[in-house]
């Protein structure tokens, strides 16, 4: 966008506090604050809280925060008695501190952007995939989306579109909510030589590392993966190199720091998405 950063400040005091100060006039200035929400996810959104806090203080005008990556987005109900939503509490909070707009990519559920009570973009970043598929040559016969698990049948069904009508299939995962294991069930529909998984995020590595298993067993000689945020919590990267999968596809919305990069690892960027995005 060929616009400059301004300089703030993020002071942290010994006991672990911060002090953040907007180091630029900014009175009657449109802001716009780009804080991914991935791991520390509380500090970060601590800090993006701090940040639009001290921007309109400071009398900005407007404060939009790109958010690539929203944290706590999976936890946008209650899945079991006595737990917290805690996707309404983040919410609520970045419209407390008069946030005026969020732009986000590739949310959990369709749902999401309800919930909030002020402008949220909901970007995507399937053309992005789509693009590489067909930059591969992959989008030809031989070739099959798949879901790793049921609530990412609108995903597939998107990027299928996106691909003219390329065919998906389907796994049924099982995950315990209480230690986070996964296991895959049924695959619906046919699988080809070649599968290209679609997901929103990695996290644990746990789903895709299954789902590649379970479709190789089905026959599949290739198996590549396109999923937006690689948010790598624990050994994921180690999985995903030492998996049957051949390729791994993710966007820049969350970094990856050096050691967490992986031969097997391709990432795209989205920051085209974003300016273009912030442009209109
Ligand atoms: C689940 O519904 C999501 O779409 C992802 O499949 C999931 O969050 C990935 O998590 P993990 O890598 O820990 O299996």
């Amino acid at each position: 966008m060929e616009m400059k950063v301004s300089p703030s400040e993020i002071f942290i005091f010994p006991d672990g506090e911060r002090r953040i100060q907007v180091q630029e006039r900014v009175v009657d200035e449109d802001i716009v604050i780009i804080q991914p929400t991935s791991s520390p996810v509380d500090t970060n959104y601590f800090e993006l809280f701090l940040l639009a806090d001290a921007a309109k203080r400071s009398g900005a005008r407007s404060v939009t925060a790109v958010v690539p990556y929203l944290g706590y987005q999976r936890q946008d109900h209650v899945f079991r008695d006595g737990e917290a939503v805690s996707l309404e509490v983040i919410v609520k909070t970045m419209q407390s501190v008069s946030i005026d707009k969020v732009i986000s990519f590739d949310l959990h559920t369709i749902k999401i952007p309800e919930i909030f009570s002020i402008p949220m973009v909901h970007l995507s970043a399937l053309e992005l995939f789509a693009k590489e598929i067909k930059k591969q040559n992959w989008d030809g016969l031989d070739t099959v989306l798949v879901s790793p698990d049921m609530g990412g049948i609108r995903r597939i069904e998107l990027i299928s579109k996106m691909l003219s009508d390329m065919p998906y299939a389907t796994i049924e995962k099982n995950r315990d909510l209480a230690t986070g294991h996964v296991e895959m069930a049924t695959i619906t529909g046919e699988i080809t030589h070649r599968v290209l998984i679609v997901d929103d995020m990695i996290s644990s590595g746990g789903t895709i590392v299954k789902a590649g298993e379970a479709l190789k067993k089905k026959g599949a000689k290739e198996v590549y993966v396109f999923a937006t945020h690689p948010v790598f919590s624990d050994e994921a990267p180690k999985l995903l190199q030492n998996s049957v999968v051949d390729r791994v596809y993710v966007t820049d919305s969350v970094l990856v720091s050096d050691e967490k990069l992986f031969p097997k690892l391709h990432i795209l960027s989205i920051s085209e998405m974003i300016a273009q995005s912030l442009k209109q």
